[in-house]
This record gives structure tokens, sequence and C-alpha cells, in this order.
């Protein structure tokens, strides 16, 4: 029995591929590798030491997706695939709809023809808007998003959530991430944003690697202990381990269930700066700017839910989270391009 994995050639998805192979489970990746390296799977398999099954595929291609479940044995799905970039989204909302909305549609609708019921979904702290309180527990009511991308996000968790109340041999499991950073401790495999990075640690990382002047830091007067923002950073490979921990979970009682995954430390962008700069010796010059719109004041996680039902707590801290981050930039100032 192997497990499906939209989107693996992807940041979190290529992370996880190899934690799941590393704790025994097969795999089949499927990905249309719009964002996303073939060269990246090559480094998987360098890592693991297997040979990884991989379809370039579009997950709204209902054909492509049936071959793949006729052809495999398929248990159940780790759902990565999506287009993630906040500010495009707000350019392009019917192609953010079209492929988060409808390619996840056209995935469960190949999934229900398989009897394949057994669903992990990437959701994202975005769901909860400004948060109406912090540190957020999952009982924290859903916000308005600021974004189309974060209402993709948003309407596929109810979506999938009717899907399990309609048929209860569905079992869901919607993990929300907090922020994303870091990379495979070997400096294989890693973020590797197109164009001008939109989130804080490529963007550091560029500046490290002198490819940008300065960071712009977006704000210095929110409700903060220093007036930037404060988020919840987690290293990739502890968001990986939560997926792992999410599929030993999934069968265990039928229903929908939510966890927030997130450190539940709040860092600003100047401690990130100071951190990235002790952790690895480089400088990061700044200026601080105006804000960014839609951004909030503060964002972390409460992630006790997390490590009472799925024995799973983060790991590894800033310093690791900055120190990973530059090894895979600087091993790899073009990504996965040589
Ligand atoms: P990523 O862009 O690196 O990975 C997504 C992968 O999906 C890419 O390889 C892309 O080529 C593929 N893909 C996109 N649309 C597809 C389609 N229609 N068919 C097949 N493949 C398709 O992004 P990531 O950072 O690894 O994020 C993975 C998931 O986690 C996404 O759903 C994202 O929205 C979610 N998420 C990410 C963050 C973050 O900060 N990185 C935070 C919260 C949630
Ligand atoms: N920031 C800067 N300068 C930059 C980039 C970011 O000052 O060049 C600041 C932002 O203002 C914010 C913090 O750094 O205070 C983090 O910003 P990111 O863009 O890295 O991350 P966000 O918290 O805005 O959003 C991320 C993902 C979303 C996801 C959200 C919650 O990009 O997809 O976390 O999980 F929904």
């Amino acid at each position: 029995m192997s497990i499906l994995v939209t989107g693996g050639a992807g940041y979190i998805g290529s992370h996880t591929v190899v934690e799941l192979i590393g704790a025994g489970y097969s795999t089949v990746v499927v990905d249309n590798l719009c964002n996303s390296s073939p060269e990246c799977l090559k480094r998987v398999e360098e890592l693991t030491g297997q040979k990884i099954k991989f379809y370039e595929a579009d997950i709204r291609d209902r054909k492509a997706m049936d071959r793949i479940f006729e052809e495999n044995s398929i248990d159940s799905v780790i759902h990565f695939a999506g287009l993630k970039a906040v500010g495009e989204s707000t350019q392009k909302p019917i192609e953010y709809y079209d492929n988060n909305i409808g390619g996840t549609l056209t995935l469960v609708e190949s999934m229900r023809a398989h009897g394949v019921k057994n669903i992990v979904f990437s959701s994202s702290a975005t769901v909860y808007g400004s948060p109406a309180f912090v540190p957020i527990t999952e009982e924290c009511p859903k916000g308005v998003c600021t974004n189309p991308y974060g209402w993709t996000k948003s309407m596929l968790e109810q979506i999938l959530t009717d899907v399990q109340k309609a048929d209860n041999e569905w079992n869901v499991i919607l993990l929300r991430y907090f922020n994303p950073i870091g990379a495979h401790k070997s400096g294989r495999i890693g973020e590797n944003p197109n164009g001008i990075p939109n989130n804080l640690m490529p963007y550091i990382t560029q500046v490290a690697v002198g490819k940008l002047e300065h960071l712009n830091v977006f704000g210095n007067d929110y409700k903060t202990h220093d007036g930037t923002g404060v988020r919840d950073y987690i290293h990739v490979v502890d968001l990986a381990i939560g997926h792992v921990k999410a599929i030993e979970k999934l069968k265990e009682n039928p229903g929908t269930k939510v966890y927030n995954l997130g450190t539940g430390n709040g860092y600003s962008v100047l401690d990130i700066v100071s951190a990235f700069e002790k952790a690895n010796g480089v400088k990061i010059p700044y200026v601080i700017g105006p804000r960014r719109p839609g951004d909030i004041d503060e964002c972390y996680a409460d992630a006790s839910k997390a490590k009472k039902e799925l024995g799973w707590t983060a790991q590894y801290g800033i310093e690791d989270m900055c120190r990973d981050s530059w090894k895979w930039q600087s091993q790899n100032p073009n990504g996965f391009e040589k």
C-alpha cells in the first residue's frame, strides 16, 4: 500500500516524502511541476536511496488521476498540490480557485471512484484571518481571509469536512501550518521560490547570498515587542514529520480532525534577522518600510492538541531553522538550477 503525495516535488512535499520513506512508507508522487523541478525528486532519491514513483500530471486531469489510482495500490493521500503565492492570488483569483478548488474536487472524485477515502490536507494558519486570540488554538474561530489564496484553504477545509459528513468512511485530517522555513540538514533540498521571494526567510537568504541588496522590513508599528510582525516559524522537517504522525492517526476513528502545526513560539522580523546573523555569522542589512497590505500583528500557535493527539511536537529551534535555510541557499544559490 502506498501514500499518494500530490505536490510531492514542492518544498514541503519533498521533505515529507523523505520522512515518509524514512518511516517505512512507500510513496507515489504526482506533480505538474508548475512550481517545482524534477531535480528536486532526483535529490530525494539520492537522500533516501530509493527510486521515487513519479507522475508528471495535473490533479485537475481526471484521466491522469484515475490512471494513478488504477496503477497503484493507494491507501491514503497527502494533498499538497496547489498555488500558494498570496499576492499573485489577488491578481489571478480565477486561476487560484480553478487550480486549488477545482484540483481538489477532481482529486477527491477520483479517490472516491477508487475507494480511497483517507486524506491529509495542507491548510494554513491563514484561515484564522486576523486571529481572535493568540496563541491560536483550533477552537479559535475561522476568520475573514485577506486574499483568494487564503479563501481557497478556508473553502477546501469546508469542502472536505462536508465530504466526510456525507460519507463517514472518509477520514480527513486538516493540518494548519504556521510559517514553514528551513531545509533538509543535507542542504540538498529546500525552498526554491520563483523570482523575488515574497516570504521572509527566502528573502533573507537571498540577501545573505548577495542576490538582493537588503531586506525591506514591512512596518515597525505593529503591536508587538519591537513593532515588527510576529510569526510562528516552524522547521520544514518538523512539519514533514507532522504528516507522518497524521498518517498514523488518520484511520484511528473516522471523522474530520484539525491540527495546528507550529512551535508555539512567536518571533518578530527583527528577531529572525538577529537569529540568522548569529547562527550563520552573516550580516543582513535591512531598511524599515511601510506595512504590507493584509499583514497582521502576530500569529502563533497553541500546538498542544497535536502534541496530545498526534504525539507530535516540533523538535527544531530557530537557530536550526536559520542554519539549515542558509546551508540550502549557500550551497544552491540558484535553487535547483545548475
Ligand atoms: P510548493 O509550491 O513548493 O509545492 C506545491 C507543489 O504543487 C508544487 O510542486 C507545484 O508544482 C504543485 N502543483 C500546484 N498545482 C498543481 C496541480 N494543479 N497539479 C499538480 N501539481 C500541482 O509549495 P509548498 O510551500 O510546498 O506548499 C505545499 C502546500 O502547503 C500548498 O498547498 C500550500 O498552499 C500549503 N501551505 C504552504 C505554506 C508555506 O508557507 N509554504 C503555508 C501554509 C500552507
Ligand atoms: N516580511 C518582511 N519583509 C519581507 C517579507 C516578509 O518584513 O520581505 C514580514 C511580514 O510582514 C511578516 C513576516 O515577515 O510580518 C512573515 O511574512 P511571510 O510573507 O514570510 O509570511 P506570512 O506570515 O505573511 O504568510 C505565510 C505564508 C502564507 C500562510 C501564512 C500563515 O506565506 O501562505 O504564513 O501560515 F498562509
